[in-house]
């Protein structure tokens, strides 16, 4: 009886597959995620297919990854602030000022076409608690893209470009919304989220352990940066990726080595400072300073030690209790004045890697990754 039932699903799911009522569904999946993943059609972007050129054998952890720090708030601007005020009026105190959360301006399918492998994406409840959302904080970057449509985006991407792998870091947000909470039901829908029947096609499987190039082609790695804290352990035990604990990563943390594999003693070394510890009152150009400092210190560990080890550095970073403020544009880009006359750490970063030729950064998030132009090139050269 189950056997025939089975059959007769497996027979319907076979048909669908090519039908064209899988098209439209996909369609709209897609149309629905495009607020965040952006539009999948019109596309531009030369390199969409860089891991061609690394053979399968390459280990991830010895490749140079280009990733976006908050990869969602591409669009988040005050004509999207305006849009949404109806569901912010819900249950949110506070609405930010765009600048202080917007840390990229294009979207997650660009940011692939050019080249981008990893991604930091931060979730929580939409104020009727009923599908997980992005944030950045207190900014709410759409009502409309659910985590599970954006991760279907990339599902789609990868099919069509089957040489790349990608990193997927999800992060439970707080602070979000007045009666936001990382509770059983949220970490459920995450949990059922992560283990669809197309999360177990698309996700490597593989536990606290990365592999090669060519086992990952095609296929996510997970990078878990939240814990399943309200739901029996067995939940935590069946989810694939690498468990970096919210609880083992330390705040504001300039060198931090989490140890993601107990058993084998697997540590990833990470740069995480996203708020430089400047006097207050310290101008835009020191707390540029602070930072690339940072960022350079972890570059030449991740190019000197540990070869064999995964690193990943934060070239992103804020500074909103200063005053004046250093938004994630100022820290990244400089403000285009006298105060910050070499840039910001992006401009500092270009002539820095220029000298890393030949040698492994590991993974590296960036805010406004695009500007200089020639940032990716460089980072995708070396
Ligand atoms: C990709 O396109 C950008 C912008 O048009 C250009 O600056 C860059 O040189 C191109 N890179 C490659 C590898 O073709
Ligand atoms: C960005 O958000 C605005 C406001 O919601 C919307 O009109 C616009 O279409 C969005 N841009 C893209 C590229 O999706
Ligand atoms: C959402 O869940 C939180 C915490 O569990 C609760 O306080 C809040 O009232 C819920 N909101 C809605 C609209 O159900
Ligand atoms: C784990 O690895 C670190 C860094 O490679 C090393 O310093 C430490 O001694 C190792 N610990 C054990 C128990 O093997
Ligand atoms: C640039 O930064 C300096 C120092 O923080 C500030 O005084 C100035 O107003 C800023 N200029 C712009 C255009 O943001
Ligand atoms: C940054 O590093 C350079 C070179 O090590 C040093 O001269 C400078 O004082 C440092 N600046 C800050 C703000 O840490």
């Amino acid at each position: 009886m189950w056997k025939s039932m089975l059959t007769v699903l497996a027979l319907c799911a076979s048909s669908l597959a090519s039908s064209p009522l899988a098209d439209f569904a996909l369609q709209k999946v897609l149309d629905d995620a495009s607020p965040i993943f952006g539009p999948y059609a019109g596309r531009s972007g030369n390199r969409s297919q860089w891991m061609k050129s690394y053979s399968d054998d390459t280990l991830l952890v010895h490749m140079n990854i280009p990733g976006t720090h908050d990869s969602a708030t591409w669009n988040y601007t005050q004509a999207s602030q305006d849009a949404m005020k109806g569901i912010t009026d819900l249950n949110q105190v506070v609405v930010p000022a765009p600048e202080t959360f917007r840390c990229q301006e294009l979207s997650l399918i660009n940011m692939l076409d050019m080249g981008i492998r990893a991604f930091d994406l931060r979730y929580a409840f939409d104020p009727t608690n009923t599908t997980l959302i992005f944030y950045h904080s207190k900014a709410l970057l759409s009502e409309k893209a659910s985590v599970s449509d954006v991760i279907f985006g990339f599902y789609q991407w990868l099919d069509d470009h089957p040489s790349e792998t990608v990193f997927l870091s999800l992060q439970y947000e707080s602070s979000t919304a007045l009666h936001a909470s990382n509770d059983a039901a949220l970490q459920m829908l995450l949990y059922n989220t992560l283990t669809s029947p197309a999360a177990r096609k698309y996700i490597i499987q593989t536990k606290d352990r990365l592999g090669s190039l060519g086992d990952a082609r095609g296929k996510i790695n997970l990078l878990r940066r939240f814990d399943l804290d309200k739901l029996p352990q067995s939940y935590t035990a069946a989810l694939p990726g690498l468990h970096f604990s919210p609880s083992l990563w330390t705040d504001n943390g300039q060198d931090i080595e989490l140890v993601y594999n107990a058993a084998d003693n697997l540590t990833a070394y990470i740069e995480d400072y996203y708020q430089p510890l400047t006097p207050m009152g310290s101008g835009a150009e020191e707390n540029v300073r602070w930072k690339y400092n940072a960022t350079v210190k972890h570059i030449n560990k991740a190019t000197k030690e540990h070869p064999d080890s995964l690193f990943w550095t934060f070239a992103s970073a804020t500074n909103t209790p200063n005053k004046p403020p250093v938004w994630p544009r100022i820290m990244a880009l400089g403000n285009g004045t006298e105060y910050t006359p070499d840039g910001g750490v992006n401009q500092l970063l270009v002539t820095f890697l220029k000298e890393q030729t030949g040698k492994r950064v590991g993974i590296v998030m960036f805010d406004f990754f695009d500007q200089p132009a020639e940032l990716i090139d460089i980072f995708l050269g070396l």
